[in-house]
């Protein structure tokens, strides 16, 4: 397939571009490198890579990139609660506005497949301890992020599936592990980082569950997505990740620990979080045979690897965070 990459060049986008061009795929990169283009370094000679460096929010330049393309994987916006929060107009715009005319040029080019990337923050809070929300389970997003990420999820659904029309939001759970654009940010990352290097670690809210996803497995995803039959995957919302692979955040400081047995951690009393979800994965796993390849474990120990072989320089910098 002929596939434009919206935010390429970013941590998940970063994977994903060599996975997509590995498996066959051309693939066109649209990005205004807000974290730095060095991530796409690897696939710049690839015969099959093309990249147009512009915002998503240039209609002229949304046109060109979608021109010729048979699919959208759309990963680009202002990612997260807190950067979402510091600046709500442009998220705005950038999290719904553009995605919509992306949307729309996407339908008049002739685009037949749209894959947008969506988030579990969608659920807020689950009801029960005990319980699993999954794609049916009604969503109460609790920040502006995932306001913007709903909006564009119901127009998405709201769009229809028909033969030359395929649009599948996927929501994914947190992502760790390595990728040509590493953030330290994102929980497992964050911790086993900060537990190895600072050997200080602030926990808030310890007892709250979330699901954790590899970035090489939400490739592999969106991989098998775009290979699907539309019947399956027409208009319809899947949940990636691995049932088994949601954790409180004290579970990831225990595996954390034979790493760092010095590191200092603190855990910070929060009675409340907006954000407690435990996910259930079984939509994806049943209908479309997917299975995550990597664990929260594997992913940790891929990080202390890279903080122990000292392949980045400066963890603390603020490009590694959102
Ligand atoms: N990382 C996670 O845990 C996670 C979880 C769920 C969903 N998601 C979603 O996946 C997508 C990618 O996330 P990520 O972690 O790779 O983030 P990221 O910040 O590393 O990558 C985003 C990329 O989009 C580009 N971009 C942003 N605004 C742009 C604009 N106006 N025009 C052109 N390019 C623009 C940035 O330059 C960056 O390269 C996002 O939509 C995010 O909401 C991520």
């Amino acid at each position: 397939m002929k596939v434009l990459i919206t935010g390429g060049a970013g941590y998940i986008g970063a994977t994903l571009t060599p996975f997509l061009l590995a498996a066959g795929h051309q693939v066109r990169v649209l990005d205004h490198l807000a974290h730095g283009g060095q991530s796409l370094l690897g696939v710049w000679a690839h015969p099959g890579f093309e990249f147009i460096g512009g915002d998503i929010r240039d209609r002229e330049v949304v046109r060109a990139a979608v021109a010729g393309r048979d699919a959208v994987v759309h990963l680009a916006a202002i990612v997260g609660d807190p950067a979402c929060a510091r600046q709500p107009d442009l998220a705005r715009v950038i999290n719904l506005d553009a995605p919509l005319a992306l949307i729309a040029e996407s339908q008049s080019a002739g685009v037949e497949r749209f894959i947008f990337a969506s988030t579990c923050s969608n659920y807020g809070k689950m009801k029960g301890t005990d319980q699993y929300v999954d794609e049916e389970s009604e969503l109460s997003p609790v920040s502006l992020y995932a306001e913007t990420k709903v909006a564009v999820e119901r127009a998405l659904l709201g769009s229809g599936s028909s033969r030359n029309w395929c649009p599948t939001p996927l929501r994914f759970a947190t992502i760790y592990g390595v990728s040509p654009r590493m953030r330290f940010d994102l929980t497992v990352n964050e911790f086993t980082m900060e537990m190895m290097t600072n050997k200080q670690l602030k926990v808030y809210g310890e007892q709250f569950w979330r699901p954790y996803v590899h970035v090489r497995d939400a490739a592999g995803a969106i991989d098998l997505v775009l290979n699907a039959s539309p019947a399956i995957v027409g208009a319809q919302v899947f949940n990636i990740g691995a049932t088994d692979q949601n954790f409180q955040k004290k579970q990831l400081v225990e595996m954390i620990r034979p790493y760092a047995p010095d590191a200092v951690v603190e855990f910070v009393h929060k009675a409340e979080d907006p954000r407690d979800y435990r996910v259930s994965f079984a939509k994806i796993t049943n209908q479309l045979g997917f299975k995550t390849t990597r664990t929260v474990a594997q992913g940790i120990a891929e990080v202390v690897q890279l903080v122990r072989e000292n392949i980045i320089d400066n963890f603390a910098h603020q490009k590694y965070r959102n």
